[in-house]
């Protein structure tokens, strides 16, 4: 294992939800964190909860831009760990009434984007440095209908995973799985709904409740200390996917 502490960690998605759970595991294990988005004013506030600002920088940029991502590397230099939970909700509706435009957007706004910080990220690691992206649940457990664009795209960064980890070795290269995550996002999804979804797969799941970034955080320490964890999937859902 090679400790958190005095490394340098990127979080694309640090200001909310499971990346700024994240972003609060790393800095209580010592890391010098940069926090990344595109709302300078969503990071200046997670950077206020973190509480350690001498050890926190925010910087703003949209992982869809190749120029924004390019010059984030460029300004953070040489650094440890990599992590993306970047993301936006993903379309639902059933395949015959696909909106393509909004399916576009969804990808560029989770795979490409993770393409271009992969590309970019990958001559700043140090040896013995790390990747980790974010799929989720609905690979395994897809909504139905509506869900077959986000169970391919999620499940596609297993497959991202293990080519890179061959491609950039000796750099590691992971993803995190969680299944249901109290975060901004599903607020942004449910609605008033949330409660109601939630009561009734916390009666279903073996662990008896809903996740929040602080449950899902430690799948994402351990991939950047483990130095013998490469190429994998850490299911971190309190066991959704076996229901
Ligand atoms: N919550 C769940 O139940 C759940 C379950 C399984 C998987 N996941 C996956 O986990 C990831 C994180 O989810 P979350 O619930 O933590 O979401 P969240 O609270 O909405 O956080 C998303 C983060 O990504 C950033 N972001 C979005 N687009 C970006 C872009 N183009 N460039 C840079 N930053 C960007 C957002 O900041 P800005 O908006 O300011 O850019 C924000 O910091 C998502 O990809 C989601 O699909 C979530």
């Amino acid at each position: 294992m090679a400790p958190l502490m005095g490394k340098r960690v990127v979080i694309v998605g640090g200001s909310s939800g499971i990346g700024l759970g994240v972003a609060s595991a790393a800095v209580k294990a010592g890391a010098q964190v940069v926090i990344v988005g595109r709302s300078m004013e969503r990071l200046k506030a997670a950077r206020e909860t973190l509480a350690a600002e001498d050890r926190v920088t925010a910087l703003a940029a949209d992982m869809t831009q190749e120029r924004e991502i390019a010059r984030l590397f460029d300004a953070v230099g040489a650094f440890d760990h990599l992590v993306s939970t970047a993301g936006s909700p993903p379309p639902g509706d059933p395949i015959d009434q696909t909106d393509i435009d909004v399916v576009r957007d969804f990808i560029e706004n989770k795979f490409v984007g993770a393409v271009l910080l992969a590309k970019h990220a990958a001559r700043r690691l140090t040896r013995g440095g790390s990747m980790t992206f974010t799929s989720g649940i609905n690979k395994d457990k897809p909504p139905v209908p509506g869900g077959a664009v986000v169970a391919a795209i999620a499940g596609s960064f297993s497959y991202l995973a293990h080519a890179l980890s061959l491609e950039l070795a000796p750099t590691r290269v992971n993803v995190v799985s969680p299944g249901w995550v109290d975060t901004p996002m599903f607020d942004a999804l449910a609605g008033e709904a949330k409660a109601g979804y939630f009561d009734g797969m916390a009666a279903r799941l073996p662990v008896g409740r809903i996740a929040t970034p602080a449950d899902i955080a430690p799948a994402y320490i351990h991939t950047m200390e483990s130095d013998f964890t490469t190429g994998q999937t850490l299911h971190i859902d309190g066991g959704q996917s076996l229901l």
